[in-house]
């Protein structure tokens, strides 16, 4: 019997670890079709495939047309978001092999406008974020002609830091239940960042943002049902954010 070489082994091994998955992609063009349609695409993966690189993987080879947004593949950039096997996700922080399935369902996020396929329009997420003035107000001139450190202690570091990491991939609004049936909420994503600034001790402009978000479609219209929390690929706790803020509204917290 003939002896198996190093090189020989490895090349086995990589073969028979190499499985497939059925990759269920959701496709749509509004300027051509009537409705989305799901088309199956069978991919190899291993242990590190993640579902980005499934999707990429079609596109290369099975699929050129299949629209995805990313950049980063590394949880940073929040462009990779879409709903895979019924969950809000990071494709590019999700692993095929951790969701134990043979079959990998993705889908454009709910709660957004689809543009093709898997991409859809976030301009919305983007200009509730603007409303709360998501950056340090201050009347002197500390921000135009900074002349000296803002200095933190740890503690009040920690009152906002975990807000900080938000990296707007909008997960949190597409879980959000109270964005499904009202359009106009400020959205968790939004809501979050206010409490952001509102809770760092260098900012002053927490009477103006709290009055941004004093309204019927903002803080008050949360449920709490706190699925932008438990979907955050940041740790964010965007449901925790909202309970302050009002708190600061109901003289709770000063
Ligand atoms: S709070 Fe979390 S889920 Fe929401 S946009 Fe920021 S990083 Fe994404
Ligand atoms: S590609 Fe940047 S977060 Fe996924």
């Amino acid at each position: 019997m003939s002896e198996t070489t190093f090189a020989e082994e490895q090349s086995s091994t990589e073969v028979s670890s190499s499985k497939t998955v059925t990759l269920r992609i959701a496709k749509f063009n509004p300027d051509h079709d009537s409705g989305q349609q799901f088309v199956d695409f069978k991919v190899p993966y291993e242990r590190w495939t993640t579902v980005l690189d499934a999707v990429l993987d079609v596109k290369k080879h099975l699929d050129h047309s299949v629209a995805v947004r990313y950049s980063c593949r590394q949880a940073s950039c929040g462009s990779c978001g879409m709903k895979i096997n019924g969950r809000p996700r990071l494709a590019c922080f999700t692993k095929i092999s951790e969701l134990n399935s043979d079959v990998v369902t993705v889908e454009p996020m709910n709660n957004y406008p689809i543009i093709r396929d898997l991409v859809v329009k976030l301009d919305q997420m983007f200009e509730n974020h603007k409303k709360v003035q998501p950056f340090l107000l201050r009347e002197d001139s500390e921000i135009t002609g900074p002349t000296k450190e803002f200095n933190q202690t740890p503690e009040q570091l920690e009152e906002y830091i975990q807000f900080a990491n938000c990296i707007k991939c909008g997960l949190c609004n597409s879980a959000c239940p109270t964005m499904a049936t009202d359009s106009s909420f400020l959205g968790p994503q939004a809501l979050g960042q206010a409490y952001r600034y509102v809770a760092d001790n260098r900012d002053k402009g927490k009477n103006s943002r709290l009055k941004i978000i004093d309204d019927s479609h903002g803080i008050w219209r949360c449920h709490f049902a706190g699925s932008c929390s438990q979907v955050c690929p940041k740790g964010v706790d965007p449901a925790m954010g909202i309970q302050f803020l009002r708190g600061y509204l109901l003289g709770f917290r000063k």
